[in-house]
């Protein structure tokens, strides 16, 4: 999330509340990420987050149309006439985000651009201005800009489908193809981290007819476990999916399916909302916000893990090595082995102790 300061809003967001007078009609805005915006502006229209916990908190606004990130079936073409893209943080997904601002322009929209000056928005403009060469910055404030183009060009169709990529994940000679949308985590090759805990996964195999890939991204973890056991003509898992990301949801989605993986990915912001017991999980889970080193969300999922794992059950997770987590992990679930150490990350090995 962006840092805020006064209000408790992003600044971004009190940045854009300053600057209301460049609103009007119908409204759209892309990328909100505190569900408290929509209180503070008289307006209503369409709120996209592509957080699943901004979203749910988004849906409970009455007269505000919540979508959640860059595929659901509420959004329609052409119907706003203003539309406010706040900056996020990977440059890639700028691209794709003005891209669906288009698609969504009624003709002579206003198109809204803003964002922190730390988060890079002077860089972004160049961006902007390649759809939108008439914006001008419109003013300064709360360590952002706002900056305003009238009347863009529409674009029409925009499909979250037409953003993806693929790529291949090879480890310990099992190899699977990998789904990519601007913004997700490691879209360029398979994670460090992620190695590791699949080269501990292919010497000591977890043997559970269920899992729960906690935080699970593109799904790289899910299709490579049962890519590997179908080659040893092993009894093949269910592997469940959880992720915050719009992104990461599609992208996995799509991964089970190229790799006829078996599982059910679910968008949700950590464990909220969760149900079932599993055999073991398994997760290489965030450890940052933005740029910011933040693991108080790995804490949290620590913390609840027990209440889905099995008595008995084993959770398995890679992190970078200097990350506090193995005396939290006795804390919350049981004794740790540690499968791996090098100088960047361990993958630790708990059961559930009762
Ligand atoms: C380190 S990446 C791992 C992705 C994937 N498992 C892999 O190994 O390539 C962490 C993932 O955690 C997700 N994430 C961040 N905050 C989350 C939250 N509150 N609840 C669920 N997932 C979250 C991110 O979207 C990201 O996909």
């Amino acid at each position: 999330m962006q840092s805020s300061s006064g209000s408790g809003l992003p600044n971004s967001h009190q940045a854009l509340l300053k600057n209301q007078h460049l609103l009007s009609g119908r409204l759209a805005l892309l990328g909100v990420a505190s569900a408290h915006l929509l209180q503070e502006l008289p307006f209503s229209g369409l709120a996209m987050s592509e957080h699943a916990g901004v979203f749910h908190a988004l849906e409970r606004n009455q007269n505000w149309q919540a979508c959640f990130g860059y595929e659901d079936s509420v959004l329609a073409q052409g119907n706003y006439d203003s539309i406010v893209v706040f900056l996020p943080k990977v440059r890639a997904e700028l691209e794709m985000r003005l891209a669906l601002a288009r698609s969504l322009a009624a003709d002579k929209a206003r198109l809204i651009l803003v964002g922190e000056k730390k988060e890079g928005i002077a860089g972004a403009i160049k961006q902007l201005k390649a759809v939108a060469p008439q914006a001008f910055k419109a003013d300064s404030a709360r360590h952002c800009q706002v900056w305003c183009a009238e009347a863009i060009e529409p674009a029409s169709g925009f499909r979250a489908q037409d953003w993806l990529t693929w790529g291949v994940a090879e480890c310990a000679g099992v190899t699977v193809e990998v789904a990519g949308l601007p913004g997700i985590f490691s879209q360029n090759g398979l994670d460090t981290g992620t190695r590791s805990l699949l080269e501990t996964l292919a010497e000591q195999p977890i043997r559970a007819d269920r899992l729960l890939d906690f935080a699970c991204g593109a799904g790289v973890i899910g299709a490579w476990v049962q890519a590997w056991q179908a080659v040893r003509e092993e009894p093949v898992a269910i592997i469940d999916g959880v992720d915050v990301q719009s992104q990461a949801v599609i992208c996995a989605r799509q991964t089970y399916q190229r790799n006829r993986t078996g599982g059910t990915i679910y968008a949700l912001d950590g464990l909220l909302g969760l149900e079932g017991l599993w055999p073991a999980i398994i997760s290489n889970p965030p450890f940052h916000t933005g740029v910011k080193t933040d693991i108080s969300m790995t804490e949290q999922f620590l913390q609840g893990v027990k209440r889905h794992l099995k008595p008995g059950g084993e959770l398995r997770l890679v992190a970078n090595s200097f990350l506090p987590y193995e005396p939290l992990i006795k804390r919350y679930i049981g004794r740790v082995e540690r499968l791996h150490e090098d100088s960047r990350f361990t993958v630790y090995r708990a059961f559930r102790n009762n």
